[in-house]
C-alpha cells in the first residue's frame, strides 16, 4: 500500500468515527424531546430514482434508526426525508408537488422536520428555489455528502434555520457508516460512484461527480459481511460498471473484481448494473459465461438505435457495434436474458432515426425496455440544442416504441413457460398467501407458499406467462 492510498484510508476512518461522535449527540437531544413529547419519534423516508439512491436512502435510514427515530410509512411523522433524482424532469416535479402537501401538514405540525436530498439538490436553479418558495424545508444537502448526515442532522436538531450544505465534489469515499437493509436476503453494493461519460442527454455527471470506484478489499470485506449476515444475492452497482477500477491507483477490471467475488461463501447470486456497451469486454463476457453465481441477465441500455442518434448522444458505440455485441454475447452465453433502456424524442430525431431504433428492438430480442420520451435537463449539451421534436411527434413515436417492445417482450419472456426454475423467494404479494419471487433472468413468478419460504431459494414450475411476470406453482419436496 502506497503512503497516499494510507492517508486516504485513514482519514475516512477519521471520519466514519467523527460521524458516529454525532450519532451520539443526536440521540441525546431526540430521547430528550421523546420524553417531553411522552411518545416515540417517527420518520417516513422515500426514495425517489434509481437503485444507488435506495443504497444511499439505506445508509440515511440505519443512521436515523441509530438516533432513536421509528421508520413509518406515513409521512405524518416527526421527520420527512426526500432522497430525490433529477434524471427527467417528472422526478423533479413529483418532489415539488409532495411539497406542497406536506406544507399543509407542516401547518398542523409546527414541530415537523422536512429533509431534502440527494440528485436533484445539486442543481442551483432547485436550491434556489426551495430557499424562495419552500422555506419551511428544514435542511438540504446533495450526492457528495451523505456520510455527513449525522453531523447536518445534529445541526438542525438545533437550529431554526434552513440549513443548505451542498458540495460540488468529492474524493471521499466514507466507509462502514450504519445500514438499515430494505431485505435481509439481498442488497445493493456500490462499487464506484459519479460517471464520466457526459452522455449529451444525461444529467447525473453534473450531479454525482466524477467517477470514482472503491477499492476491491473494501467490497470484498462488504459482501463478505453480507454474506455472513445471510444476504445471498448482491447486485453491484454503479453508472457504468464495466469501466470499474480504471481510476485506481492498483487498476482492476470489473471481471476481476467479479472473479474476487465469486469465491464469497454464503453468495449465491451476483447481478451488476449498469453496462455501458462501449466499455463491455470479451474478459467480462468469459467471466459470466464460465461463473457459477453470476446472474445470465444483462442490462444493456441502447438509448438509440441511429448510428448518427448515438453520435450526437456521445454514446460512443454505433448501430453495428450494438447488434455485434449482442450477437457475441448470446454466442458465449445462449440463455442470457437482455434488457435495455430506450430514449425517444432527442433533438433531432427523424422518422429515419425512430426505424432504426426500432430495427434494433426487433433484432436483440429484449426481455424487457424501458423506454423514456427525452427530457430536456438544464446546462446538459443537448439542452442547447435547437432541433427539438415536438412533444407530439416525440409521443407518437414512443407509442409505437412501447407497443413492438411489449409484444417482443411478451414473446421472449414466454420462452420459459411449462419449465422449472429456480427462485429467490422475495415477498408476499398484495395477495394474501401468494408469494413473488425471482429467477435468475430477473423474471418474476407468483406462485402459493408460505412465510417460512421467504429468502429462500425454491423450485417452481412455471405455468402461465403474464407478459412481465409467471404464474407458477411450488414444486413438491424442495
Ligand atoms: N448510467 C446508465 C443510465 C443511468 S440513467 C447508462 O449509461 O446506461 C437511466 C436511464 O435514464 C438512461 O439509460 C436513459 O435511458 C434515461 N435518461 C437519462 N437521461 C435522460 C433524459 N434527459 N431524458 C430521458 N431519459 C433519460
Ligand atoms: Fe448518464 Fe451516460 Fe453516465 Fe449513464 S453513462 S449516467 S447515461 S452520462
Ligand atoms: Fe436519478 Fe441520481 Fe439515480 S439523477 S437516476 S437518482 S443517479
Amino acid at each position: 500500500m502506497t503512503k497516499e492510498s494510507q492517508k486516504t484510508n485513514t482519514m475516512t476512518a477519521e471520519e466514519t468515527a467523527r460521524q458516529n461522535s454525532f450519532i451520539e449527540l443526536a440521540q441525546t437531544l431526540s430521547a430528550q424531546k421523546s420524553n417531553t413529547l411522552g411518545r416515540p419519534l417517527t420518520y417516513c423516508l422515500t426514495t425517489f430514482g434509481c437503485q444507488m439512491n435506495e443504497k444511499q436512502s439505506e445508509v440515511v435510514a440505519g443512521i436515523m434508526d441509530e438516533i432513536g427515530y421509528h421508520r413509518q410509512d406515513s409521512e405524518d411523522a416527526d421527520v420527512v426525508i426526500y432522497n430525490t433524482c433529477t434524471v427527467r424532469e417528472n422526478a423533479n416535479l413529483k418532489v415539488y408537488g409532495r411539497l406542497g402537501h406536506l406544507h399543509s401538514l407542516k401547518d398542523k405540525n409546527p414541530d415537523m422536520q422536512i429533509v431534502l436530498f440527494g440528485c436533484m439538490m445539486q442543481e442551483p436553479h432547485v436550491v434556489e428555489k426551495i430557499r424562495k418558495t419552500y422555506p419551511f424545508v428544514n435542511l438540504v444537502f446533495g450526492t457528495h455528502n451523505i456520510f455527513k448526515f449525522a453531523e447536518l442532522f445534529y445541526e438542525m436538531q438545533q437550529s431554526e434555520q434552513q440549513i443548505v450544505d451542498i458540495w460540488e465534489g468529492t474524493d471521499q469515499i466514507v466507509e462502514d457508516l450504519p445500514t438499515e437493509r430494505n431485505y435481509t436476503f439481498k442488497s445493493g453494493v456500490n462499487i464506484m460512484f459519479g460517471c464520466n461519460n457526459f452522455c449529451s442527454y444525461c444529467i447525473v455527471p453534473y450531479v454525482r461527480g466524477r467517477e470514482r470506484s472503491r477499492e476491491p478489499e473494501a467490497i470484498i470485506k462488504e459482501v463478505k459481511r453480507l454474506a455472513a449476515d445471510g444476504v445471498s444475492e448482491v447486485m453491484l452497482l454503479g453508472q457504468n460498471v464495466n469501466s470499474y477500477g480504471k481510476t485506481l491507483e492498483n487498476p482492476v477490471t470489473f471481471a476481476q473484481l467479479l472473479e474476487m467475488l465469486e469465491d464469497i461463501e454464503g453468495l449465491k447470486r451476483i447481478r451488476f448494473m449498469t453496462s455501458h456497451p462501449k466499455d463491455l469486454s470479451d474478459e467480462l463476457i468469459e467471466t459470466m459465461a464460465k461463473s457459477k453465481k453470476i446472474c445470465h441477465h444483462l442490462h444493456l441500455p441502447l438509448q438509440s438505435g441511429s448510428s448518427r442518434v448515438l453520435k450526437v448522444m456521445n454514446r460512443r458505440y454505433d448501430k453495428e457495434k450494438y447488434l455485434d455485441l449482442v450477437e457475441r454475447i448470446r454466442t458465449a452465453i445462449p440463455d442470457i436474458s437482455l434488457t435495455t433502456d430506450i430514449i425517444v424524442g432527442f433533438p433531432g430525431e427523424t422518422e429515419e432515426d425512430f426505424q432504426e431504433t426500432l430495427d434494433v428492438v426487433a433484432k436483440c430480442e429484449y426481455d424487457t425496455a424501458f423506454t423514456f420520451l427525452y427530457s430536456k435537463r438544464s446546462d446538459t449539451p443537448a439542452a442547447a440544442m435547437e432541433n427539438q421534436v415536438p412533444q407530439d411527434v416525440a409521443k407518437e413515436r414512443f407509442n409505437r416504441l412501447l407497443a413492438l417492445v411489449q409484444n417482443e417482450g411478451r414473446k421472449r419472456s414466454s420462452r420459459f413457460e411449462g419449465s422449472v426454475q429456480e427462485v429467490l423467494v422475495e415477498e408476499e404479494s398484495k395477495e394474501k398467501g401468494i408469494f413473488t419471487g425471482r429467477t435468475q433472468y430477473n423474471l418474476l413468478v407468483h406462485f402459493a407458499g408460505d412465510e417460512s419460504l421467504l429468502g429462500k431459494y425454491v423450485k417452481v414450475h412455471l405455468d402461465e406467462c403474464k407478459g412481465f411476470y409467471y404464474l407458477g406453482t411450488l414444486e413438491e419436496n424442495e
